[in-house]
């Protein structure tokens, strides 16, 4: 297979990910994931829209400073001022790129933009030219592309290249498209535009209709040699095209297909639950190559004919994909040093002595509760520790009790440290996680509503600690906490805390496809 087989991973959950609400992510989040996405052979991280706020630009600039071996990308509407801003965070990069993009379907450019066509390409224009001066690597996605006019189209992508623009990218950005409509859009766009071959040809599909891994796949078979994704699907909405599924496709069906990527894929398990960790958005059971069940089998017909001979049922490695690298690595004897050399192993890095110091604490508490402590329970409470010390703890929790029993209406007891000053309350509820919220907001009188309560285990076994993620949302800001603990009933209650914590610290930011600046 020839160098131009090569297809370009583009992973956009820092930036795309992070807009589904509730799932932002703070700076030593974002590098912790980034690191992850290295390990992974990932081509480009997209890390973030550093115009958005003063903590988006740090993230991008601190995920820049980490990462070695991925382009780091910032993305940036078409104004000079975004530019700038895009152009400064990634300066640190082994390798930058700046993204830089505009709406050009008649419904943005009306309706969103007021602007007419000739004035969106001169935006652009201005703006790819803006961007070349500052980084050789620039990405032009025309948005709404799945949902613009091809003509119009033509005219701004070659304007775009002529101006300087690198990669080419098509946005799916309502996933609208059926797939052999978007491969025929690819077709058209590529054979029409007359510099078509002095850049890269990139797809952005969303998955409102559940097809965006579909619409990329087919826009390959068309020429496009970069797919625009994130872990999990996580993005707007229904989210964007999962590179899992994108990755082990192309793998699994080389057949098919005539490129290939440098994934490393047994990263791809670890990185789903570091993501999901971080984010609190959990994966389906079903989901395919990274949820619980994607190599159970439960039928015995199945079963017997996996034990006969794998590939009857089978069509992957579970182990290709990081499936049963999972390893007991320490326990209530492990020091110090066999602590932070595992975290280390992880892509975990403490940037403090206080952030060292927390969750080697709060390893040693659950080690007393817990026998066996696995990778994924170090992955959630260095993700707790470290968010302990960079939100706001004007809240914490003291001592919970709970008295639930049948026939009788639970009642919890709650005691929380509020800005310095203990404070108690108990309150009866439906069960007993409702009965802790109620005393928690019984303290704390929160206007806040809850948009989103789950539970899921960390690892197996009833051992296994249980990890709760509430959403709450209050004057239209969203924010997710996780809590975990081997009791959910307290690992809800730290996770309601650590949401209604972050209520108070996460800045208000500027959505990248909110005009104005
Ligand atoms: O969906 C979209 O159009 C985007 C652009 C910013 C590429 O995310
Ligand atoms: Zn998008």
């Amino acid at each position: 297979m020839g160098e131009t087989d090569r297809l370009i991973i583009f992973d956009t959950t820092l930036r795309d990910g992070e807009q589904s609400p509730g799932a932002s992510m703070t700076r030593e989040e974002k590098v912790r994931i980034a690191r992850a996405l290295e390990r992974l052979k990932v081509d480009v991280i997209e890390a973030g829209f550093p115009a958005a706020s003063r903590g988006d630009f740090e993230s991008v600039q601190a995920v820049a400073q980490s990462i070695k071996d991925s382009r780091i990308c910032g993305l940036a509407r078409a104004f000079e001022a975004d530019i700038e801003r895009a152009g400064e965070a990634i300066a640190p990069a082994a390798a930058g790129r700046i993204h830089t993009f505009i709406a050009t379907s008649p419904v943005h450019m009306e309706k969103k933009l007021n602007l007419s066509p000739d004035e969106v390409l001169d935006r652009a224009v201005a703006a790819v030219k803006q961007a070349r001066n500052l980084c050789d690597d620039v990405e032009f996605s025309p948005e709404d592309a799945g949902r613009s006019e091809a003509d119009f189209l033509c005219r701004i992508i070659e304007a775009a290249i002529d101006a300087g623009a690198t990669t080419i990218n098509i946005p799916d950005t309502v996933g609208y498209n059926l797939p052999r409509q978007f491969a025929g859009l690819i077709h058209e766009l590529r054979s029409r535009v007359p510099n078509a071959d002095r850049a890269v040809w990139s797809v952005h599909c969303h998955n409102d209709l559940g097809l965006a891994v579909a619409n990329s796949l087919a826009a390959v078979r068309e020429g496009a040699r970069q797919i625009e994704c994130t872990i999990n699907g996580l993005g707007e909405r229904a989210g964007n095209a999962a590179l899992e599924e994108i990755v082990m496709a192309l793998r699994t069906r080389q057949d098919d297909f005539p490129v290939d990527t440098r994934i490393e894929t047994r990263e791809i398990l670890p990185t789903s639950r570091l993501v999901s960790n971080v984010t609190g958005f959990q994966v389906q059971p079903n989901k395919a190559i990274v949820g619980i069940n994607a190599f159970a089998h439960e039928s015995g017909i199945h079963q017997d004919g996996v034990l006969k001979h794998r590939e009857t049922y089978e069509i992957m490695r579970a182990e290709d994909v990081g499936w049963g690298t999972n390893r007991m690595v320490l326990g209530k004897h492990s020091g110090r040093n066999a602590f932070r050399s595992r975290c280390d192993e992880l892509g975990i890095q403490f940037d403090t002595a206080g952030q060292l110091n927390e969750a080697f604490q709060r390893f040693k508490d659950l080690a007393d509760k817990k026998h066996e402590i696995f990778d994924e329970d170090l992955q959630a409470l260095a993700t707790e520790a470290v968010a302990a010390l960079e939100d706001d703890q004007s809240v914490s929790l003291v001592a919970f009790r709970c008295c639930s029993e049948t026939g009788e209406t639970p009642v919890a007891d709650v005691t929380l440290l509020v800005d310095g000053e203990e404070q108690r309350h108990s309150a009866e509820g439906d069960g007993p996680v409702d009965a802790g919220f109620k005393a928690i907001e019984g303290i704390l009188q929160v206007d806040a509503q809850l948009l989103l309560y789950s539970v899921s285990n960390i690892t197996s076994g009833t051992d296994a600690q249980g990890e709760v993620t509430v959403r709450v949302e209050r004057g239209g800001r969203t924010v997710n906490g996780q809590g975990s603990d081997t009791d959910i009933v307290i690992a809800s209650a730290k996770a309601y805390i650590n949401a209604l914590n972050r209520l108070r610290t996460r800045a208000q930011r500027t959505h990248p496809q909110n005009e104005g600046v």
